[in-house]
């Protein structure tokens, strides 16, 4: 990379061009021009039609991917440090998608330019008290909610409370710990739209500001049971209009926090195994903690997740469905809270092996409102 390397600095634009062939460097030339000229949405459109005959250098690519996420640097060099992530990040999701021994693909999504260290440090803290996995202690306090569900019997093969109306949008947490929050509310979403049949966006602002009495700290984490503790004694929630979602936590609106749009009765724990996860979705969308630290979690773009992972829970999503592929793989269909441009249109699907706690813990902290 270091030989042959060249900055460009134009309009406060910082291009490195990697000459890697004539043909890319006259290609970043070319751009560089019409990029003072008519400017970076244009160049995006001139681009993509490159893209489709040449391998556009790295250095493009990135420029590229920097003007689809919305990024820019405050300097040169630290551009030129993100580049050379970005770099190691494509070479990583190439080279395991190459290799095409995965039931799952990876993409160079919007945390293409961040060290496993950065993206770990700006998301791990989300869920609270995640402990291991592995534990087969259920505490009085779990086995207490725990609802019987053995008369559910048996389960449809597939759910996908996506078609029932019954999930609002994917969202952005953004910079904040709050995968706690939006697990917790779309599992509620989903227990309102299935006792009133209204679907209600409800806030998940509220949580991260409001939700402050006990253990839950807004976006530096929280569990999605004392979230529902909240609403309760809250008796409910106010909508994601009134309150909408910012990405920070600030001072609680009080006169939101008093205006609630939905409420639930109370909640329960599912038991630590996947057979009574089954059936907790076939009834309706369940919170659930994860395991996300392994490798190619936070690049996910398609197919059936398998890990690796481990099993602390470190993240929330909400279980919103369950079902197999036509190659008789099974799967859980997992709503998250990272944007549209993540996963499979924000969704991810990971395996659901028989029997068992399943991977990446995905049982040891599922829970569900009541209506
Ligand atoms: C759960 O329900 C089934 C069927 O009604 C019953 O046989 C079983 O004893 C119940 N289990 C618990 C723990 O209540
Ligand atoms: C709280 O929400 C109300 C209603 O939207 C708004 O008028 C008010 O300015 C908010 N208060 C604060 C402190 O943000």
């Amino acid at each position: 990379m270091g030989v042959g390397r060249r900055s460009l600095v134009a309009d406060g634009w910082a291009l490195v061009v990697d000459h890697r062939g004539s043909v890319t460097f006259a290609m970043a030339s070319f751009s560089l021009a019409w990029l003072s000229i008519v400017g970076a949405v244009f160049l995006l459109g001139i681009r993509a039609a490159a893209n489709a005959t040449l391998p556009l250098s790295m250095a493009v690519r990135h420029e590229q991917w920097m003007a689809l996420h919305g990024h820019l640097y405050p300097s040169a060099a630290e551009k030129a440090r993100r580049l050379q992530v970005f770099k190691n990040n494509v070479n990583f999701i190439e080279s395991f998608n190459r290799a095409g021994e995965h039931s799952y693909t990876l993409g160079v999504n919007q945390f293409a330019d961040m060290t496993d260290d950065e993206f770990a440090a700006a998301h791990r803290p989300c869920v609270l008290g995640g402990g291991p996995a592995q534990s087969s202690t259920v505490g009085s306090k779990t086995s207490l909610k725990n609802k019987n569900n053995t008369a559910v019997a048996p389960p449809p093969a597939e759910v996908d409370w996506r078609a029932k109306g019954a999930v609002t949008d994917v969202m952005g947490q953004g910079n904040c710990g709050s995968c706690w929050a939006f697990a917790a509310v779309a599992a509620v979403e989903g227990a309102v739209k299935l006792k009133k049949g209204k679907l209600i966006r409800l806030s998940v602002q509220e949580l991260v500001d409001c939700d402050t009495g006990g253990r839950d700290q807004g976006c530096a984490g929280g569990i999605m049971d004392n979230a529902f503790q909240f609403i309760i004694r809250n008796k409910g929630l106010t909508t994601a209009d009134s309150y909408p979602y910012r990405g920070n936590q600030g001072p609680c609106n009080a006169t939101q926090k008093a205006h609630p749009a939905a409420t639930i009765r109370g909640y329960g724990d599912v038991p630590r195994d996947q057979a009574s996860l089954l059936r907790a979705v076939a009834l309706q969308p369940v919170a659930i903690g994860i395991d996300n630290t392994g490798p190619t979690f936070r690049f996910y773009s398609r197919g059936v997740y398998t890990g690796p992972c481990g099993g602390i829970v470190h993240h929330a999503m909400t279980a919103v469905g369950y079902g197999a592929t036509a190659g008789g793989r099974k799967y859980w269909v997992m709503k998250n809270s990272w944007g549209t441009s993540w996963g499979e249109g924000g969704y991810m699907r990971i395996e659901r092996v028989d029997g068992g706690a399943g991977i990446c813990g995905i049982t040891y902290m599922a829970s569900y409102p009541t209506t």
